[in-house]
């Protein structure tokens, strides 16, 4: 099967979720932002690449969700897709592209799909408008993800980045808007910034897989921000972070020694040097 064949064999399927949680196997889920990084999770075998629209902070400098347009997640994760074509990816629906109207979010998510050639979508939320977005989405073949808890597009009402569902009354509501979201028909739901004992429990009414981040190991499956596992953002050290490597080490040696390299007529060398022939 070629890789631009409809579905092809190694790409996971939103079956193949709920089969992974049926039977206990951990989904494995970074974001992604760029062709090479891309290449790189499709090539270590990620389950599902989410082109977040933690975008805005991590690779356009905004300091929220909330500026993030659909044109800058298209244009991303069309780069995504290039270099991962057989990873299941979803992408975020960013802020006022879904919150307007059924209308709106059909719409915008269906551009998602169509010109970028991803295979879901994620949106915040699990009032009953959220639940309304979600069934019209899924009547039109289209898979959704939710996101409940730490809601980063409503982080001004939330009162900042904080753990959410603490008290009775908050884990009692979130309860509920898992169970809404999949009757809603979502196919996931990520849980984010959520004590660990409410995430398992909610992971164990819900017949469809939750995604964690700063939930806790009885999630279903774990999303981390790439740039943030790999060490590229060393200011950003929250408690559920485990950090799996030191890009932004690495990359400063490498400026550094380029510099080094240049001012002292060290690069290029022979060997980087074009003769006349050959
Ligand atoms: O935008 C994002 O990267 C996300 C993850 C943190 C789940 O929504």
């Amino acid at each position: 099967m070629s890789e631009n064949s409809p579905q092809s064999q190694s790409r996971k399927t939103v079956r193949d979720f709920l089969e992974m949680k049926s039977r206990g196997e951990p989904i494995t889920v970074l974001t992604c932002y760029d062709v090479l990084f891309a290449r790189l999770l499709a090539e270590e075998g990620v389950d599902m690449i989410l082109v977040g629209d933690s975008l805005g902070q991590v690779a356009l400098g905004y300091d929220s969700t909330l500026p993030v347009t659909l044109e800058e997640m298209l244009h991303h994760t069309r780069a995504v897709r290039r270099g991962a074509p057989d990873t299941f990816t979803v992408v975020d629906l960013p802020f006022l592209s879904y919150q307007v109207s059924n209308e709106d979010a059909l719409r915008n998510a269906g551009r998602a799909l169509k010109e970028t050639g991803a295979h879901a979508v994620k949106l915040e939320g699990g009032r009953k408008e959220s639940c309304d977005r979600v069934r019209t989405l899924v009547r039109a073949g289209i898979p959704v993800m939710g996101h409940l808890g730490f809601e980063p597009q409503s982080v001004n009402a939330l009162g900042g980045f904080r753990v959410q569902g603490r008290s009775e009354e908050e884990a009692e509501r979130m309860k509920r808007q898992s169970l809404a979201l999949e009757e809603a028909g979502c196919f996931s739901v990520v849980l984010e910034l959520v004590p660990g004992t409410l995430a398992g429990e909610i992971s164990r009414v819900l017949r469809i897989p939750t995604i964690g981040i700063g939930a806790g190991v009885e999630c279903d499956g774990q999303v981390l921000v790439l740039p943030d596992v790999l060490g590229l953002n060393p200011d950003f050290s929250p408690r559920f972070l485990k950090k799996y490597g030191r890009l932004a080490e690495a990359a400063r040696a490498g400026i550094r020694g380029y510099v080094k390299d240049v001012k002292a007529r060290q690069y290029p060398g022979d060997e980087h040097t074009f003769g006349e022939e050959g």
